[in-house]
């Protein structure tokens, strides 16, 4: 008589099946004995928390057979192909985990059967991971105005089991809201502390907001006619996504216009610009007075500077990361400009430079929420190099341009202590060209009768390759720091 067990679909299928065959290795149950069930995912837990299984008593001579030995690239294949959709899965690796026992060698024949379809599934349920990374739109929902965290939808149909997996991407990348990802294959939901996973099927709520106008115009301005290759298109966005994506129902017009644009683009070729075209740009958007943003505050302020185009690092960055903490604060902390997860989050110092930063700060006993903190230059400037984007100084008319927007916080804040943290904050903070390490660690007189007071860059401390060097430049950071908190436990 043949056996059953039943996994439930979802996040815990990969443990779930690990610990059942397992078991019915031991037990010495082959392949072809066993019938793997699979349960809608969902249910409430403790229903399903031991796996359900029917076995038959097969005698006390086969108990205790070893346990069954793996290579662990199997065992990050099984877990892959756990997400898959297809009903034979389960089984598939049964077979595979029984096989492996002889024949060591069996993941790499390629052309075995049972490789083979373990391999394709694998594929598929990576093929939708990238796609639901890709495809998925969050939508806004409640106020918009609600800051810090704002709150976001999003409702995606993947082809397999594949929320649990792709959720961590979308916490680190959208760590700043709150968001629900819903789909019919279980949800995510991300509050800023906890991520929650259900299995439990969603339902289409339909919600439409305008960032889809976003996305659409998003898309008119990235869709170049001219380099149209529709087979390629709809292979990286095949046709079963495009319902769920507001841009996609551009797609035929654009395709069909694409032959006239064309010829329209060849006709009204770009001429030229002009020779120093670009400075040119740049010192009319800085001449250009931000309509009353001063009337109505830092948020105001914080709200112009996030369209800001007064130089051009914002064509690459995200977005601006504005400064951050309390109207009133005493002391002012300037860096130079927000580094990779910064750019992410929108937030300043949240990276290693930051997470430094904050250990100093509390060592020397300051708290980081009591400070005013932000940067020279509010766009990321980097590098792109294979995956990563690497940090790259900002230039002197980067940081002029940007000197308008820490202005306005500086007179706003109205800080009795400005830090200038590396030279950069320097160079923007002081117009005439000073060594940092002649006005280190001492407090300099602000012609708006607060303190500026100059030390170095976390990011110098975390570059230092020596661990005894690294040390000592430590203390003297941490001593900076210390000589900041007396000077504002002193100022009137
Ligand atoms: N370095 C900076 O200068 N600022 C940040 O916000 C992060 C790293």
């Amino acid at each position: 008589m043949r056996e059953w067990v039943e996994i439930r679909i979802g996040k815990d299928c990969f443990t779930q099946w690990r610990t059942a065959a397992r078991r019915l290795f031991i037990q010495n149950v082959a392949p072809h004995e066993i019938d793997w069930r699979c349960a809608p995912g969902g249910f409430a837990s403790g229903l399903f928390e031991e796996v359900a299984q029917q076995s038959h008593d097969r005698g006390p001579s086969l108990s205790g057979r070893e346990a069954p030995h793996v290579p662990s690239a199997f065992l990050d294949l099984a877990e892959v192909i756990c997400c898959h959709s297809s009903p034979l899965r389960l089984s598939l690796l049964y077979r595979l985990l029984w096989r492996l026992q002889e024949e060591k060698r069996l993941l790499s024949l390629i052309t075995d059967p049972d490789v083979h379809e373990a391999r394709m599934m694998a594929k598929s349920v990576r093929r939708d991971c990238h796609k639901m990374k890709a495809f998925l739109r969050f939508k806004e929902v409640g106020a918009p105005d609600r800051r810090p965290r704002r709150s976001f939808f999003a409702w995606f149909e993947p082809d397999h089991h594949v929320v649990a997996r792709t959720a961590p991407f979308f916490q680190r990348r959208f760590t700043d809201m709150d968001w629900v990802i819903a789909t019919p294959k279980g949800s995510a939901i991300w509050n800023g502390k906890e991520l929650k996973l259900s299995d439990a099927p969603q339902a289409n709520p339909g919600i439409v907001d305008e960032t889809d106008d976003l996305w659409r115009t998003y898309f008119r301005n990235i869709f170049n006619p001219a380099r149209l290759k529709i087979k390629a298109m709809q292979a990286e966005m095949p046709r079963k996504y495009w319902k769920n994506m507001p841009e996609a129902e551009l797609i035929p017009e654009l395709i069909s216009g694409a032959e006239v644009r064309v010829r329209e683009m060849a006709q009204a070729m770009a001429t030229q610009p002009p020779l120093l075209h670009h400075r040119i740009k740049e010192a009319q958007a800085m001449a250009t007075p931000k309509a009353n943003v001063l009337n109505e505050g830092l948020e105001g302020v914080r709200q112009a500077a996030e369209t800001c185009t007064r130089c051009p690092l914002y064509c690459n960055a995200t977005q601006t990361v504005f400064g951050e903490g309390p109207e009133n604060a005493g002391t002012m902390l300037v860096g130079e400009q927000p580094g990779d997860q910064e750019d992410l989050t929108g937030r300043p110092f949240v990276g290693p430079a930051g997470k430094l930063l904050e250990g100093v700060l509390s060592d020397v006993g300051l708290k980081r929420d009591r400070l005013y903190v932000t940067n020279a230059v509010k766009h990321f400037k980097f590098e792109p190099r294979g995956k990563r984007r690497i940090h790259q100084k900002p230039n002197m008319s980067e940081i002029k341009a940007c000197r308008w927007w820490l202005t306005q916080e500086l007179e706003l804040v109205r800080p009795k202590i400005v830090v200038a943290m590396g030279a950069t904050a320097l160079s923007s903070l002081v117009e005439k060209r000073y060594k940092l390490s002649d006005l280190r660690g001492e407090a300099m007189e602000r012609e708006d009768g607060g303190q500026l007071f100059v030390t170095v860059h976390p990011s110098y401390l975390l570059r230092i390759p020596d661990q005894g060097k690294k040390r000592e430049e430590m203390q003297r950071f941490r001593d900076d720091l210390a000589k900041i908190r007396a000077l504002g436990e002193r100022a009137p």
